[in-house]
């Protein structure tokens, strides 16, 4: 097929991008994620700041808009993301114990009620462990609440939306190394104790190559009985053509490996300023790694 959109559909996988609500009105931005992509995540408009903004007073007017031009587009949404340490509204920030834990549950409860119904996986719990290569847990002011935040997360989005896949999202955790075998640990006694977890996002910011385990790594926690989901890749450097056709290839190596998300669309667009690890430029013409991308899809 000759769109990403089309070509991941025709090997029963999404193709998606995060997107900024601010630029839905650009029409080079809104017709190439129209046109190119078959999911879509919100960049920041679910995050715990703009949906919550003071407490018990929830806002989802630019998720809304998301949402609806997801719809629009008939592409499905991955909501983004429940509960972080980044990014809390200021008044959750001044909170801790027994009171974090609660307005933390409360936060999941309202936000995945809300959206029930209109995003297919959530990133219920967003990077949870740290990067002390011992495979820590982060120890953020949620963890402190108790170790068992996580679960409790999980629990309180089935919940509320018993049909949208919970997913839980991490960086740093695309090959086999200890952060991702501390995830895989949490995954596998997940499953064990039957606490409602379907997916694991692999976020994939790379720099000129993906591991060279990256593919054993997702089917590793495929094995487990999850989806696996690349979902914010980004790859800066010379090589990223080849990495961006590698990463492809992995996915569609790994049955369970549903989709795969870019995180933006024009280099432009992207969080790493400057990086240019996107499949556009800024004009938004198609670049070598789009069509390393397109072939990958098309091929086999
Ligand atoms: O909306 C405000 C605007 O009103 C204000 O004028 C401006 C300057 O202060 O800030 C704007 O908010 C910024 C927001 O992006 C929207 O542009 C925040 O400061 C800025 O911190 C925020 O950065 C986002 C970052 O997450 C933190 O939430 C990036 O766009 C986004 O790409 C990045 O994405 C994260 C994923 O959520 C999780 N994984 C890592 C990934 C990259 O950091």
């Amino acid at each position: 097929a000759t769109t990403l959109g089309a070509s991941a559909t025709a090997k029963n996988r999404y193709f998606g991008a995060a997107i900024a609500a601010p630029k839905l009105g650009d029409s080079t931005y809104a017709t190439l994620l129209r046109t190119e992509f078959t999911s879509v995540t919100p960049e920041n408009e679910m995050k715990w700041d703009a949906t919550e903004p003071s407490r018990g007073t929830f806002t989802y007017t630019a998720g809304d808009r998301i949402v609806s031009t997801a719809q629009a587009n008939r592409q499905q949404v991955r909501g983004h993301t429940l509960a972080w340490h980044s990014q809390m509204p200021s008044w959750a920030q001044a909170l801790s114990g027994s009171a974090l834990r609660s307005a933390m549950l409360n936060h999941v409860t309202q936000v995945a009620t809300h959206y029930k119904g209109k995003v297919y996986a959530w990133d219920v719990v967003n990077e949870a462990f740290a990067d002390d290569g011992r495979g820590s847990r982060r120890n953020s002011a949620l963890q402190q609440t108790g170790n068992d935040w996580i679960e409790a997360a999980f629990k309180a989005a089935r919940a509320a939306d018993p049909n949208a896949k919970l997913c839980y999202n991490d960086y740093n955790t695309d090959g086999v190394n200890a952060k991702s075998t501390a995830v895989y640990t949490m995954v596998k006694d997940f499953k064990a104790r039957g606490v409602p977890i379907d997916c694991v996002g692999f976020q994939s910011h790379l720099t000129n190559t993906a591991p060279s385990d990256y593919q054993a790594n997702l089917q590793r926690f495929a094995d487990l009985g999850v989806d696996v989901q690349i979902t914010e890749l980004d790859i800066s450097g010379s090589n990223q053509a080849a990495a961006y056709a590698a990463v492809t290839k992995a996915c569609l190596a790994v049955s369970r490996c549903t989709g795969i998300t870019v995180w933006g669309i024009r280099d432009s667009d992207s969080w790493r300023t400057g990086a240019n690890p996107l499949l556009f430029d800024a004009s938004g013409a198609k670049k070598a790694a789009y069509t390393a991308v397109l072939n990958a899809l098309n091929a086999g």
